[in-house]
């Protein structure tokens, strides 16, 4: 019934464009819940409506239970795919609508009894004579589902089914969509730009970027040891605070990252993953501190594995059950140019730096590294201008966000002690790529 999906080395290329995918390798197992994620353009719909056999695939095999499926038609890969813009029939009532791929795939046969436990199973037997326009966005939604439903398929392709509803109705039909695919037990691949839906649902989440897998992984995997910065920045809210360090490793001295006007320093003996930062000496690193990392207390209440800082309150973000304080700690963040929404810079007009350098950029012009599409995710070497990119961030409002309780009376121009904790750090060299944790190091996460 559920089928294994496999893709083996596809890309993609649109005529006369560039490259969408990029030898994606992706192996779903029968019944898994597999999330693409990814931001807006990164070929996720491509990949998706590859497997459908809506999109030709260029190279590269797909592989269904097994069997090479490249040229197989869609109506025989018996795969039931949900559109963003679901469209119903709009005069055909939700019983029709449901009912009408059993309709085409078995003509003469009396489907009621499996329209009628679809939309029990949905929770929209009231809405049975209904025409789409007498339904809500939500509704309409579920009816979609339904008629994808409804012909058991062996797998459910959802390329963001969500998108168009509230966000409430969103939580309510995520929940919903989580109970129903594991009730049926049908390999599922849904795509979205949204991480939380796609921590809150997947079995496992490949992150895209640029048509190139990043990772994949399960939820917690993908949020404790991200391949790199840009999987650390896609995943969790707030985003987490990305700031561009150095390396000092002295032979007589304590081992520090120094964060422009501060420093963390490592606390000896070196754990194993700070020890591995020692080459790094001299260099730019790109640290990562998730707002858990860091907490509101006197230095002197330093646990150990904990590193004092100071920060300048900018910002409170008052959230409800918790706030979000924005501190200036005289560091300056490292930017993923594809994720970065611009900030507004005050009295100054609106002008966006380029990340990387003359080299980087140089290098883009030639085509070797295409801009803004998956080469490294970062360069950080400035040598004929250490500053300049210190000089343009500092002046956004803050560069380093912690959560905190609501209870803390904390208002602008405050200096507040900070505690790093160690243990949650994050290191990425100039390239992005993950150096602390050690990338070999094994989720220990209970799974
Ligand atoms: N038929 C097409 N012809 C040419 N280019 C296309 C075509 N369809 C998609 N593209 C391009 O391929 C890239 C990937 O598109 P795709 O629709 O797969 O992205 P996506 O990740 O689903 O984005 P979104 O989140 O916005 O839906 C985009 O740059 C898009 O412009
Ligand atoms: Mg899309």
């Amino acid at each position: 019934m559920t089928r294994a999906i496999s893709l083996q080395d596809v890309s993609k290329t649109y005529p006369r464009g560039p490259r969408v995918v990029d030898r994606l390798t992706l192996d779903i197992t029968p019944g898994e819940f597999l999330v693409l994620l990814g931001p807006s353009g990164c070929g996720k719909s491509t990949v998706l409506r590859m497997i459908a056999g809506l999109e030709e695939i260029d190279e590269g095999r797909l592989l269904l239970d097994g069997q090479y499926a490249n040229d197989l038609p869609p109506s025989g890969r018996d795969m039931a795919m949900v559109f963003q813009n679901f469209a119903l029939y709009p005069n055909m009532t939700t019983r029709d609508n449901i009912g009408f791929p059993l309709r085409i795939g078995s003509p003469g046969v009396d489907h009621r009894p499996r329209v009628d436990a679809t939309a029990r199973m949905l929770g929209i037997e009231d809405l049975l004579d209904r025409l789409p326009g007498q339904l809500s966005g939500g509704e309409r939604q579920r009816v979609a589902m339904g008629r994808a439903i409804s012909r058991h398929p062996s797998a459910f392709l959802m390329d963001e089914p969500l998108s168009n509803l509230d966000a409430k109705l969103r939580t309510h039909l995520r929940a919903e969509i989580s109970r129903l695919t594991q009730e049926l037990g049908v390999t599922t691949i849904y795509v979205t730009h949204d991480q939380a839906e796609a921590m809150s649902l997947g079995d496992r989440v490949a992150v895209l970027r640029g048509g190139v897998l990043q990772q994949v992984d399960s939820p917690r995997v993908v949020y404790a040891l991200p391949s790199n910065v840009f999987v650390a920045a896609f995943i969790g809210t707030p985003r987490i605070n990305l700031l561009r360090g150095l390396v000092r490793a002295p032979l007589d001295g304590a081992m520090t990252i120094s964060l422009g006007k501060q420093f963390l320093r490592l606390p000896e003996p070196l754990s194993l993953d700070h020890q591995l930062l020692r080459v790094q000496q001299g260099r730019e690193v790109i640290v990562g501190l998730r707002s858990e990392a860091v907490r509101i207390a006197h230095h002197s209440a330093a646990r150990p594995g904990e590193v004092p800082i100071t920060g300048l309150v900018e910002h409170v973000e008052f959230q409800g059950h918790e706030i979000l304080v924005h501190f200036d700690t005289g560091s300056s963040p490292a930017v993923v140019p594809e994720l970065e929404a611009p900030r507004p810079r005050p009295g100054r007009p609106a002008r966006r730096r380029r990340d990387g350098s003359v080299l980087t950029r140089l290098r883009e012009r030639s085509g070797a590294v295409p801009a803004g599409r998956a080469g490294p995710v970062l360069t950080l070497d400035h040598p004929e201008d250490p500053q300049g990119a210190a000089t343009a961030d500092a002046r956004l409002p803050g560069d380093l966000i912690v959560r905190t309780t609501p209870d803390l009376a904390l208002r602008h121009g405050m200096q507040v002690p900070l505690l790093v904790d160690l243990a949650h750090l994050f290191v990425f060299d100039r390239h992005g790529d993950r150096i602390c944790p050690h990338p070999a190091r094994q989720p220990d996460l209970g799974e």
